[in-house]
């Protein structure tokens, strides 16, 4: 097989996996990918930081800038928009194809990413940037190419699911279990960017500028929170039959121009949400995410699994890791971003549709 340079960039609860994962299943992935994926390096900002796994101290290094330019595969699992963006802005430029998870830098920087990965032929890959270990953004990217979304509604967000679940089932406050999410791992280090409704908001752009082929940017999505949900408000919703959940709508919406002519925009928004508890949604429980399709043709379509989680999220990355080594034994052909249909988005707001 021929050799492709993975580079590493962080090593936390995903990153660690990851390295893990591709150490572990080298050869397996090698008769998948068509290449053998050697990890040349890990960068790290402290290489002394205790890590969920164990991996050789020598994969490590403080220096991202030479690992970058040495590499086939960027994998950037660091989180946050600087250095990231530089890092992956770096790789695309010195030709290798990059992979994130990073649903922060997409959604604030995804344009300018993109552009400079058309640039130079390159690919971004970013399965794991929304919903985990779930496949979502293929699906909503490939699978669903050919046919016309309507509606997206999503439960994107593992620790806030986690909440409400409990609050719904034992009648507990916010604040107990909020704790717990955090300490199972689920939440973000702040975990603010989760129960302000940040993190969902986020992801809600990406799965949007998917689905309806255009760009939303993270200003244009209205954000609600959990925070202000109390018992009181599980205990009314549950006795008229509904389940509250922070729901990431993306929708198409009829409307007409400046001159009446029948037009399209869309709608993107997160808010707690009163679900029916006979909708699938309702049933999604703990950390779990789930996205609910509706396409034109396809009709009703749900993705579901696990949102959150170091091992779980890996496997999208590792997905993403074989299909970039593809496309480079391939010669560099494979999957291009998605026409821009340039739809504006409407801000709504909360609406009181129940789901
Ligand atoms: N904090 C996020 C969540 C992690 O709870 O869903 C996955 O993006």
């Amino acid at each position: 097989y021929r050799r492709l340079r993975v580079a590493l960039l962080g090593a936390g609860a995903v990153g660690s996996q990851v390295a893990s994962l591709l150490r572990q299943h080298a050869d397996e992935l090698a008769d998948r990918a068509g290449a053998t994926l050697e990890l040349v390096g890990i960068a790290v900002r402290d290489l002394d930081a205790k890590r969920d796994v164990e991996l050789p101290h020598e994969l490590f290094t403080t220096d991202a800038e030479t690992l970058i330019v040495s590499a086939d595969i960027v994998i950037e699992l660091m989180g946050g928009i600087e250095p990231a963006r530089t890092y992956l802005l770096q790789a695309i430029n010195s030709g290798a194809d990059v992979v994130t998870a990073n649903k922060a830098l997409l959604a604030t920087h995804g344009p300018e990413i993109f552009e400079a990965a058309d640039q130079v032929g390159a690919q971004v890959y970013y399965e794991a940037a929304a919903a985990g270990a779930i496949p979502i953004i293929r699906p909503l990217r490939d699978s669903l190419a050919g046919d016309r979304v309507q509606r997206i509604m999503g439960i994107v967000n593992g620790t806030t699911n986690y909440i409400l679940d409990r609050m719904d089932k034992e009648g507990a406050e916010f604040a107990e279990v909020l704790a717990d999410a955090q300490a199972l791992g689920y939440a973000e280090a702040d975990p603010t960017a989760d129960v302000e409704g940040y993190d969902a908001a986020q992801k809600a752009a990406i799965l949007a500028s998917l689905a309806f082929h255009t760009s939303v940017p993270l200003d244009a999505v209205h954000r609600e929170g959990i925070t202000a949900i109390d018992k009181g408000m599980m205990d009314a919703a549950r006795n008229a039959g509904y389940v509250i959940k922070l729901l990431a709508v993306c929708e198409r919406l009829a409307t007409t121009d400046a001159e009446g002519t029948p037009a399209e925009s869309i709608s993107v928004r997160v808010y707690p949400a009163l679900v029916d508890r006979e909708h699938p949604l309702a049933s999604v429980h703990g950390a779990n995410n789930a996205v609910f399709v509706q396409a034109e043709a396809a009709g009703n379509l749900m993705f579901y699994g696990a949102g959150a989680g170091g091992v779980q999220t890996a496997s999208a990355v590792l997905g993403d890791v074989v299909s970039a080594a593809r496309r480079h034994i391939a010669g560099g052909v494979g999957v291009g971003e998605s026409t821009r249909a340039n739809l504006p988005v409407v801000e709504i707001g909360q609406v009181t549709t129940r789901y």
